[in-house]
């Protein structure tokens, strides 16, 4: 049986978001001007549009100096983020999640230049019609919305990009999933970073069932990092529906009917950057971790996401398919020093 996420058909995944939309938002009115991010450094991957690009306009509003990490539009979104925000602590970096170079060299820009980040929120995801395969040998979907994750958190912390705190604020790392993921079927390791084919509909549950993983993940390094003690927030959010970009690579028909659902249920960018917005800065997250939001609703994940076994497996065998095909994983992975030393 083939991994599955809970929707394989994309209307009826856009129409669930309808619920959503009228549902109540429990703590919207705990992220108030106040919650201010004046003196912090946000990374935001995937900002060129949708989601990303609205967080990047609210932070730098706040305040924020905001590191846009992207593989396009370089620097023009960057300068509409600057024109529209009325901030000049703005910039972009090259990162792009289906090429595992990028990643090290995005992290070793962020070093060279002593940056350390205050919050990091991995946006970036794709929704692709069916398989393709990237330079390593695995399929886009997979590696980007899912294992380009691990090597970017690991290598940010690694190297104290994302520094483990034992006193003070501490720094926020929030992935951005979504609510889909719940009732996605359980990781399938027959499947796990092996490229192959598939038609639209298993490619429409991918990106659930991707979500899982990705929430699975956030849980068991979460469960790694905060031992004892909590020393970096590891937060997951849904940020309900978004009129975005994320089905532009559907086929025509398709892309026109979504897009119509989009207009009229789903919610304008700007909007859906709220929660998380509140959870990058609100004191009531501070020393929190493995928590969920579903917009402004604490929730739980999918059980699956919280069993050990669960975790401990995609961690090991992630661990192993990045030693496999990433050539420069000695600087994260099986090393004897250094934090990442402390995850194993
Ligand atoms: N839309 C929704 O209703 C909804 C609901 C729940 C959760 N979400 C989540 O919200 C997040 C943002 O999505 P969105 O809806 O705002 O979609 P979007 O407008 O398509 O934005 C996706 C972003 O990811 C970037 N990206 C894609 N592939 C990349 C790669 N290989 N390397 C680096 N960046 C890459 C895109 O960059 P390019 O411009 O270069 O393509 C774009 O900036 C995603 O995690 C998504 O799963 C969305």
């Amino acid at each position: 049986m083939m991994a599955e996420g809970r929707f394989t058909n994309p209307v009826v995944a856009s129409l669930a978001g309808v619920r959503d939309f009228f549902s109540g938002q429990k703590l919207e009115s705990r992220l108030t001007d106040d919650d201010r991010a004046d003196g912090k450094t946000v990374v935001i991957t995937g900002a060129t549009s949708g989601l990303g690009f609205a967080l990047a306009v609210d932070f730098a509003k706040r305040g924020a100096r905001v590191i846009m990490a992207c593989r396009s539009q370089i620097p023009e979104a960057g300068e509409r983020v600057k024109k529209l925000s009325g901030s000049d602590t703005v910039e972009m970096r090259y990162l792009d999640l289906s090429k595992i170079k990028t990643i090290h060299a995005f992290v070793q820009s962020l070093v060279s230049d002593g940056i350390t980040l205050d919050v990091c929120i991995l946006n970036a995801a794709v929704a692709l019609p069916g398989p393709r395969k990237t330079e390593t040998g695995q399929d886009e979907f997979f590696q980007v919305n899912y294992l380009s994750n691990v090597t970017l958190t690991l290598l940010m912390i690694q190297h104290g990009v994302l520094e483990l705190k034992e006193a003070g604020r501490l720094s926020r790392l929030i992935f951005i999933s979504s609510d889909s993921h719940q009732g996605a079927t359980y990781i399938d390791y027959d499947e796990f970073g092996r490229y192959f084919e598939y038609g639209v509909s298993k490619a429409i549950s991918n990106y659930s069932y991707f979500k899982l993983v990705l929430n699975t993940y956030a849980t068991e390094l979460s469960k790694r990092v905060n031992k004892n003690k909590v020393l970096l927030g590891i937060n997951a959010i849904c940020p309900g529906p978004v009129h975005s970009n994320i089905v532009k690579e559907a086929p025509w028909l398709l892309r026109k009917v979504l897009n119509g659902i989009f207009w009229i249920v789903f919610r304008p960018p700007a909007k859906a950057a709220l929660p998380v917005v509140y959870m990058a800065l609100s004191p009531d997250y501070e020393g929190k971790t493995n928590e969920y939001l579903h917009m402004f609703n604490p929730k739980r994940m999918d059980p699956k996401v919280y069993e050990p076994e669960e975790g401990l497996k995609l961690w090991e065998r992630s661990v192993e398919l990045l030693r496999e095909i990433d050539p420069d994983h000695n600087t994260y992975l099986g090393v004897s020093q250094g934090p990442v030393s402390q995850l194993f």
